[in-house]
């Protein structure tokens, strides 16, 4: 009987709001690895970007900002669902970074050469660790493409956007479902159509369609890969 070893480097990579970071986080818990959500870093660099009114599509500042800005990523201090508290210089930021103007302005941040090239780094820094669930875009492709198991999360557009529309609600604030698919299937085409490591599945990744399965379900399938 072969014996074979459970993965070290897990990759795990789908448009927004597929489940990524609860089935991560999931994983990473049972398993006893880091998560490590990559779209974090991106948005903490739009964040402040946005927070001192830098000029958006001034590429060579904003990768100066992602070259220089000072992310801590910490436990959480407080229970109100969730993963890590982010801080950006003494700010806890963890909210803010998920709100609309992040969200409809990551992507144009993101897109960038040199954005991608310094906060890559860090992650595979990071990743090649092992013991990790490392969640993104360009994970399996890019990042880590040694991954020991790739998984593509995906879902319609429309499940997702209830998804998000649904955690914005749980979280008391206020929310609109048609703004929410509206703005997410824009994001997803500028993440999806980039020059530089768009959001597309690896080659050797196994996609998982998450349109008719719940959360536990998408967890008991990939812990079944693992073992
Ligand atoms: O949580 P959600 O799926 O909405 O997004 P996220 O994972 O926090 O990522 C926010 C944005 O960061 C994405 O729309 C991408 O533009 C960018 N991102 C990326 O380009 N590469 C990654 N590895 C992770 C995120």
């Amino acid at each position: 009987m072969t014996k074979t070893t459970p993965p070290s480097i897990i990759a795990l990579d789908g448009p927004a709001a597929s489940g990524k970071s609860t089935l991560g986080h999931k994983l990473a818990e049972t398993l006893g690895f880091l998560f490590f959500d990559t779209g974090i870093m991106y948005r903490a660099v739009t964040y402040v970007a946005l927070h001192r009114d830098m000029d958006l599509r001034d590429e060579s500042a904003i990768t100066h900002l992602a070259q220089s800005v000072q992310i801590d990523i910490c436990p959480p201090s407080v229970k109100d669902g969730r993963a890590c508290d982010v801080v950006i210089g003494e700010k806890d930021v963890t909210w803010e970074m998920r709100g609309g103007d992040v969200d409809a302005n990551v992507s144009v941040v993101s897109a960038y050469a040199g954005v991608r090239q310094a906060l890559s780094e860090q992650q595979r820094r990071i990743g090649l660790r092992g013991k990790v669930v490392m969640v993104g875009r360009d994970i399996g492709t890019v990042v880590l493409p040694d991954a020991d198991l790739k998984i593509y999360l995906d879902a319609s557009a429309e499940e997702r956007a209830k998804r998000r529309y649904d955690e914005i609600i749980a979280r008391g604030e206020q929310s609109n479902y048609d703004e929410i698919l509206k703005k997410m299937i824009e994001r997803d085409r500028l993440d999806s159509t980039r020059a530089v490591a768009p959001l597309r599945p690896a080659d050797d990744a196994i996609i998982i369609d998450s349109d008719k399965l719940d959360a536990g379900q998408v967890f008991e399938q990939v812990m079944k890969l693992c073992r």
